[in-house]
């Protein structure tokens, strides 16, 4: 049948567009609030500062199904880091209890 055949290509276009579209993150929000948070006191976008650019942490996790689960957890516990002088600290926590919000800073880092 081939207008069913056209039918599910229009679907599958239609349905891949939405995907891609839960999946974008909204980069003004979230840049807003890594400032809020005083992240860029030690992170870059794409260079390195005083620890690694988010864009060498995205390409870290590209690929890991865990990746946004591992990310939430170190925005949100205040799990120990390690300088390059080798020093450690207590990472920084993220200044938002919204899960909406924290989700959305994570996939932007993910993203970059
Ligand atoms: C006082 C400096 C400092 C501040 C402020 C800081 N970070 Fe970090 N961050 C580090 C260090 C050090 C590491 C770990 C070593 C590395 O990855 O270079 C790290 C690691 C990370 C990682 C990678 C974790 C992993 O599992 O690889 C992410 C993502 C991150 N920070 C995001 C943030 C966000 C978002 C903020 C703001 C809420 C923030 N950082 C604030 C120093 C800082």
């Amino acid at each position: 049948m081939k207008s069913s055949h056209v039918f599910s290509r229009l679907l599958s276009v239609l349905l891949l567009a939405m995907a891609t579209q839960a999946l974008a993150a909204d980069a003004a929000s979230a840049e807003k609030l890594a400032k809020q948070s005083n992240c860029f006191k030690c992170h870059m976008i794409d260079q390195k500062k005083e620890s690694t650019s988010w864009h060498d942490i995205a390409v870290k996790y590209r690929g890991k199904p865990d990746a946004e689960e591992k990310l939430t957890y170190h925005l949100t516990s205040g799990e120990k880091v390690k300088f390059d002088d080798g020093h450690e600290e207590n990472h920084k926590i993220v200044k938002s209890k919204d899960p909406v919000e924290i989700k959305n800073l994570v996939s932007w880092i993910l993203s970059l």
